[in-house]
């Protein structure tokens, strides 16, 4: 094992194991640790033609005092669920779910990026589809991996503001689809847009509400926030986005700080007059957004994090690398 700790990008590499259930004739298995980072299906596999596919991700940290803890696993086992139930696939136990992150976060301990060079042990649960089956329905088998990955910045340059893109012509995710859950598919469809607005030196997309096109949903990877000139938090409220759960976490420590936290559905017209914007989520953390691009009009908010995204990255970063109180309980020891 030689691990450049301090270069890592947010890519996948192999690691020691990963822990696998399997879900036949309406049971799940026990886990199993398995070393291997291959899988064995069908060619007829549902997932793969159908996209019967959800995934989470989320975070494991080495904290100043040595320990490891992972950043609120139970919220992300309710998030499958949630996923779960809307494409028709069977539930995993939550407590199973959270052990099941603690076994194979444990198992591959070594792989913690070490307190002080800013990375995670990135932890990412996939539940398929896997019967075979050419009729469009629900599959009658799972499998439910859980892989994990060391990881350092999402976007190269850490906390460096990161452009935005609007393409008027692409949606990522329609008012009565699948937005609201993490669905293999979104991602499928955020591909196309990404690259053209990457072609355009932004490094994401910025997607609007898909009837209307008026409103802000959110990020191809990550919610859409935003500081108002009077100090507010500000983010979308829609059913196609993704309820992240930093958001929600942000959501908490911004009314800590005292912030007025608003929850609402936001013109794009009200993009002119924010003070600051940024992307947030697990793989991004907090990244200000320096720019949105919308054709040739170009709104920029600076081009380091400003003072209140700052001060939540603090925040969340602090209590997730343990340098402040966990005052929330947020984290799991391992
Ligand atoms: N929105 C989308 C589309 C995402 O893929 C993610 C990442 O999981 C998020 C938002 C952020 O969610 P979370 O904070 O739970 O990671
Ligand atoms: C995450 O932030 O965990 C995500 O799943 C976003 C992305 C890497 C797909």
């Amino acid at each position: 094992m030689n691990i450049d700790w301090e270069n890592l990008g947010f890519e996948y590499s192999p690691t020691k194991s990963n822990i696998r259930f399997s879900y036949h004739n309406g049971e799940w298995s026990e886990g199993k640790l398995v070393n291997s980072s291959n899988i064995t299906l069908s060619i007829a596999s549902n997932c793969l033609h159908y996209g019967q596919a959800a995934f989470e991700g989320l975070k494991a940290f080495a904290c100043k005092d040595g320990k490891v803890r992972i950043f609120r696993p139970e919220e992300n086992a309710r998030r499958l669920n949630d996923t779960a139930d809307y494409l028709l696939m069977p539930k995993f136990p939550e407590d199973k779910f959270v052990e099941a992150v603690k076994t194979v976060v444990k198992d591959n301990i070594d792989y913690v990026p070490p307190y002080g060079t800013g990375g995670a042990l990135y932890i990412r649960p996939v539940l398929i589809g896997t019967t075979s089956q050419i009729g469009i329905s629900a599959a009658e088998d799972y499998e439910l991996i859980i892989l994990v990955c060391p990881v350092g910045p999402y976007y190269k340059g850490g906390i460096k503001p990161v452009n935005a893109m609007i393409l008027d012509d692409f949606d990522r995710a329609a008012p009565g689809g699948t937005g609201h859950v993490k669905v293999a598919g979104n991602y499928a469809a955020s591909l196309y847009p990404t690259r053209l607005a990457r072609q355009e030196g932004c490094h994401v997309t910025l997607f609007m509400d898909a009837k209307t096109h008026e409103f802000i949903d959110e990020f191809g990877s990550s919610n859409f926030v935003a500081v108002t000139a009077e100090g507010s938090y500000v983010t979308p409220k829609s059913r196609s986005v993704l309820p992240s759960i930093t958001n929600k976490s942000l959501m908490v420590l911004a009314e800590d700080l005292g912030l007025k936290v608003e929850r609402r559905p936001i013109h794009r017209s009200e993009l002119e007059e924010f003070a600051e914007v940024g992307a947030v989520g697990t793989a991004v953390v907090i990244t200000p957004v320096g720019k949105i691009v919308h054709k040739d009009k170009v709104l920029e908010y600076g081009d380091t994090i400003g003072p209140v995204l700052k001060r939540l990255y603090d925040e969340m970063t602090g209590i997730q690398y343990g340098e402040i109180p966990d005052r929330h309980h947020w984290m799991l020891e391992v």
